[in-house]
Parts: C-alpha cells; structure tokens; sequence
C-alpha cells in the first residue's frame, strides 16, 4: 500500500535538521502561533512520542556510538515510529488536529542511511509497509554544524550517542537534509536556522498557511 497523503482530516508537519538546529524551540513558537489562531496544536518527538516509544528512545540516544548496527538501528527507529504513529499521530490527525513532530522519517534517511550506512531501499520499504503515512509538510532547519555543535544539549542529559559520532558525520547529515528537500520540494521548505526564532516562527507559519490553503482547494 503506497503511503498516504492528507487524507486523515488533520494536518501533519514535521521538523528536521543536524542536532542543535533549534527545531524543539521552533516547535513550541509554532505551536503557541497556531493555538493563539484557534487551532488544535499536538507536539510531539522522535523517537519518543508515546509511552512504548519514549522506551525505545532510551536504547537509541544512550550509550556508546557503536551500540547498535546501522541495520538493528534503523529497526528500533521503525518499531518506535510504529508505536507513536499508531498511539498519538494518526489519533490526533483523525480529530482534525495540526500534529507538529520533532524529527520523523527524513532524519532515518539522514542518519540511518546517509550517516550510518543503511541501504535507503530499505528505510523506505519499511516506511512504506509499516509506517505508510508521510508528512504535509516538512520544514529544515538549515546551520553549519560547527555553529549547531555549540548549541548540542544532549551530553547533559546523557543522550549524545548520535553527537559523539562527530563533526564530519553532522556535515554529511546537513547535505544528506539539503538533498531530500530538493528532491521533494512541493514537501519541504528549507529555513535558515540562524534567523531570531521570531522570524523562524513566522516563516514556519506561513509556509503552513500556504500548504493548508492548497490542500483544502485541492
Ligand atoms: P532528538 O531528541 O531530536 O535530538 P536533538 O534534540 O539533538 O536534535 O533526537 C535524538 C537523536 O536521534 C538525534 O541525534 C537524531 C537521532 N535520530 C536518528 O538517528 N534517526 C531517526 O529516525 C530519528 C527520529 C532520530
């Protein structure tokens, strides 16, 4: 079964970028934007997400960079995005709600295939048979990795698996995002993550106003 579109009621965006973008911070002014317009916002994360989900987080971002295999980890980020898509997403987009979710598939082609290694075939066959639901919208949080490096908070909460990887790794995921927003650019829009998260904010919302307007004339 092909993925679906926005055939669910709701409206499904999602936030990507090397880590240290600002996509959390993002998140929540875009949130506050859309509740203030009337809107019902649902935040959400990944991995994380929902209870079953927030468990297999833990195995993903703690521990030694060399833990898992490209291959099991790309399994554990499906498993927990099965969990979430089920339990939060596809409920909060069934009642007609704007689901805004920190990372989602593209960070799995980044990191799991353009950063680790795992064949991309396979990140999109298991999208498609397990997760089947893609974004209406996807905005990238664009910056250098040395300026995003400064901006890292995992170590402090013990959840820098994916930082320790290092810097030439960050570099590859900032090209591997730049590459998916161009090859789907009716998708994705890129923002420039060293903008006041003011205008971020701003920007953020008018792209979903534009998305929301062509998919209700449509
Ligand atoms: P996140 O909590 O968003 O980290 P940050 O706040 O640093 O952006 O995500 C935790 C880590 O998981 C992050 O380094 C990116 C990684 N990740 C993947 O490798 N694949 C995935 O599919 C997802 C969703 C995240």
């Amino acid at each position: 079964m092909p993925a679906e579109g926005a055939d669910h009621g709701g409206f499904f965006l999602t936030l990507e970028g090397v880590d240290g973008a600002g996509k959390s911070t993002l998140a929540r002014a875009l949130a506050e934007r859309l509740r203030a317009a009337g809107l019902e916002a649902v935040l959400t994360r990944e991995p994380g997400g929902s209870p079953g989900a927030e468990d297999i987080r833990r195995l993903l971002v703690e521990g030694d960079p060399d833990r898992w295999s490209a291959g099991t980890e790309l399994l554990l980020f499906t498993a927990a995005r099965a969990d979430h898509v089920e339990k939060l997403i596809r409920p909060a987009l069934a009642r007609g709600a704007v689901v805004i979710c920190d990372r989602y598939v593209d960070s799995t082609r980044a990191y799991q295939s353009v950063g680790r290694g795992a064949a991309l075939a396979d990140v999109d066959a298991l999208h498609d048979r397990m997760i089947r639901l893609d974004p209406d919208l996807t905005l990238i949080l664009d910056l250098d990795p040395e300026v995003a490096e400064t901006r890292q908070t995992g170590a402090a909460k013990g959840e820098d698996r994916f930082e320790r990887f290092g810097a030439d790794f960050q570099a590859r995921l900032r090209e591997a995002f730049l590459a998916i927003a161009d090859a789907d650019r009716d998708r994705c829009a890129v923002l420039d993550a060293n903008a006041p998260v003011e205008a971020l904010a701003e920007a953020a919302l008018a792209a979903f106003n534009a998305k929301h307007s062509e998919m209700a004339a449509s």
